[in-house]
């Protein structure tokens, strides 16, 4: 595995079709699935490792990003990673960036409303990770389901010739969604984290049974949040493409939750495929034992 700083050396460093996983780093097992699935779809694997400044609205939100270079290079080469593209925020941003990415409708709503500029900056670095890297393939997490949906129209929009793959959740064995945020949960706001996927879950019990009433769906995620006191930021079923809130469930879409949990927010989602046998909710895979995330710190 090469761990190389500039796009000259990560482009020097590929051959053959190249696959990108982007990353901000401290590597969790949502990660690992992204670099597995990039592993079986090409034959140069590039990861990025950046915290990317401009997506953070809130600077305490970017000081307290964890990170742990040593940690996420092992986990990286024992996944079969060819390339890690590091690079420090000159080789990313020589100067403050006179072109940014902006997609004002999908990236305006939902999480863009909440953490203003959040998207102008995932674009913006995204944007400049397919120019500078030209994969053919570049995957992403379905738990982000706005970044995801952002990323391919921006990619489609842009004409990249890139394929776009999404991942299913990766979610710790109580259902908690796999994030470099969970480190940050008290003991007691971690376990009362677990609302926000019981509430996903039930509502997409619902769902299968055949609730398709929007309004009532969101209601079932919103309960079972302030059984724990917690006030979600928003909680709504989306149309999976144009990021729009449904009325009703009647084509592929996400139901998605935001909320704080004592001192960090935390998003989750379910996606519904509307297959000709009905819906088909991806919950996401569980993990049988403890994260890596917990395994060491720095
Ligand atoms: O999902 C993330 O980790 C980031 O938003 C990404 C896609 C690496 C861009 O900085």
């Amino acid at each position: 595995m090469r761990v190389v700083e500039t796009f000259a050396e990560a482009r020097r460093a590929t051959e053959g079709r190249v696959v990108l996983v982007p990353t901000m780093g401290y590597l969790h097992e949502g990660h690992l699935a992204l670099l597995r699935e990039a592993r079986g779809v090409g034959e140069t694997v590039v990861m990025s490792l950046f915290v990317n400044p401009l997506q953070f609205d809130d600077p305490a939100d970017l000081d307290a990003y964890p990170s742990d270079l040593g940690r996420d290079l092992e986990l990286a080469a024992a996944e079969g990673v060819d390339v890690v593209f590091a690079p420090d925020v000159d080789e990313m941003y020589p100067r403050p960036p006179r072109t940014r990415v902006v997609l004002p409708e999908l990236g305006g709503r939902f999480e863009g409303a909440h953490r203003p500029g959040h998207f102008e900056g995932v674009a913006t670095v995204v944007t400049k990770l397919l120019a500078g890297l030209r994969p053919d393939v570049a995957v992403f997490g379905r738990k982000d389901a706005q970044q995801l949906a952002v990323v391919r129209c921006l990619a489609e929009d842009l004409s990249f010739p890139v394929e776009i793959v999404g991942v299913s959740t990766v979610r710790e064995a109580d259902g908690l969604a796999l994030s470099s945020r969970n480190v940050r949960l008290a003991p007691e706001d971690r376990r009362r984290a677990t609302a926000l996927s019981r509430g996903l879950f039930a509502a997409a019990d619902a769902i299968e049974a055949g609730l398709r009433d929007a309004d009532r769906i969101e209601a079932v995620v919103a309960a079972s949040l302030r059984e724990e006191g917690i006030e979600p930021e928003y909680v709504a079923l989306v149309d999976r493409d144009e990021v729009v809130r449904l009325e009703r469930l009647d084509r592929d879409a996400f139901l998605a939750v935001a909320a704080r949990v004592g001192s960090v927010r935390l998003i989750d989602n379910v996606h519904i495929d509307l297959t000709a046998e009905g819906p088909a909710v991806d919950r996401g895979r569980f993990l049988a034992t403890e994260s890596v995330l917990y395994r060491r710190r720095t």
